[in-house]
């Protein structure tokens, strides 16, 4: 940890098989990818111009100690977060070991199955919105007089396909999954993604902390084994939301984004179009301590002091 200079383009001497608005993944071999969250932070999917210390560490962090906790429920492609893992299997790694400590995974690579597993346990975002118009979500009729950001029972499983570059996920129905994936696969991403969410929701619940929705990425490896992938009930994948001020009827506070959100708001002029104006420090500090909070409430220790899981891939 000799390095916190915030990272908003890693340049590893790696190929970069895609820089996306967070991570930057790279080919370590045909089976193996070295996935680099950097500290860039996007609003309505456009990337802002300055990077959020310790964001990327967050996500990385919070996907391998979930990641930790899930194990016994599923497979994922996690192999090493621990920095000394990492150069221990890639000793060429070890030079540029400062940029990408601690935000980088070294990860299965797979086949991305292209259906993006959103769950949603409370009605809010673009659920909310196709709701109140259609009394739908993603086509399917739901219960009728809910609120804005009640409580859902049982959770929706609610997918999207993953939009291209410049572009929004846009909702399917499970019908649509069926058609795209087939029965069988339909059904496990189904199954899994209401499994892990169910069990994010209790976990989170502990700590004061409702997880509204997430979404979750499957890929398929070389095996023909279906893996968990991407990051895991993060801030950016998912809504946190702080329970002390949860009231329902109205959108809720989120516990990250809020004081990027709040500065937007504020403005006028930007019409959620490329390029983004700049950020003021304040609000850029702000949301750093926010991200670092997420963390020590999620987990109870603070991302100074905790120790990555060695996923049993002992030295
Ligand atoms: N184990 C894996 N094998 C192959 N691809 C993976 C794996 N894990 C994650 N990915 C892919 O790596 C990319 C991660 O990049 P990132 O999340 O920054 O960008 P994005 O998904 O294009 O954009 P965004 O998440 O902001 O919508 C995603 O495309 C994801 O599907
Ligand atoms: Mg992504």
């Amino acid at each position: 940890m000799s390095d916190h200079a915030p990272v908003l383009q890693s340049e590893l001497d790696l190929n970069l098989l895609h820089r996306g608005k967070v991570r930057d993944v790279y080919e370590i071999d045909a089976e193996t990818l070295l996935m680099v969250a950097s500290d860039r932070v996007s609003a309505f999917d456009v990337v802002l111009p300055q990077p959020i210390p310790f964001k990327g560490e967050v996500l990385t962090l919070v996907t391998a100690w979930w990641l930790e906790q899930l194990e016994n429920r599923l497979s994922h492609h996690l192999i090493a977060v621990d920095p000394d893992v990492i150069v221990d299997r890639h000793p060429e790694l070890a030079a540029s070991r400062d940029v990408w400590q601690r935000r980088a995974m070294l990860v299965h690579r797979t086949n991305p199955v292209l259906v993006e597993c959103v769950v949603r346990g409370y009605i809010t975002g673009s659920a909310w919105k196709e709701y109140a118009r259609e009394g739908t979500l993603a086509g399917e009729p739901l219960a009728k007089g809910l609120q804005e950001s009640q409580r859902l029972d049982p959770p929706i499983f609610s997918p999207a396909t993953k939009a291209q570059e410049g572009e929004h996920d846009e909702n399917i129905t499970y019908a649509e999954v069926v058609e795209l994936l087939g029965a069988e696969l339909a059904g496990r991403l189904r199954d899994l993604s209401q499994d892990v969410y169910a069990y994010g929701r209790d976990v989170a619940g502990e700590r004061n902390i409702i997880l509204a929705d997430t979404k979750l990425e499957f890929g398929v490896a070389p095996s023909g084994d279906l893996l968990l992938i991407d990051e895991v009930l993060t801030p950016d994948s998912s809504r946190f939301w702080p329970k002390e001020t949860y009231k329902i009827g109205r959108g809720q506070p989120s516990l990250d984004k809020q004081p990027i959100r709040d500065w937007l708001d504020g403005l006028d002029g930007w019409d959620k179009t490329p390029p983004a104006p700049d950020l003021p420090d304040e609000v850029v500090r702000a949301t750093s301590e926010r991200y670092q909070d997420v963390f020590r409430r999620l987990t109870g220790v603070s991302l100074q002091a905790y120790v990555p899981p060695r996923f049993g891939t002992a030295r």
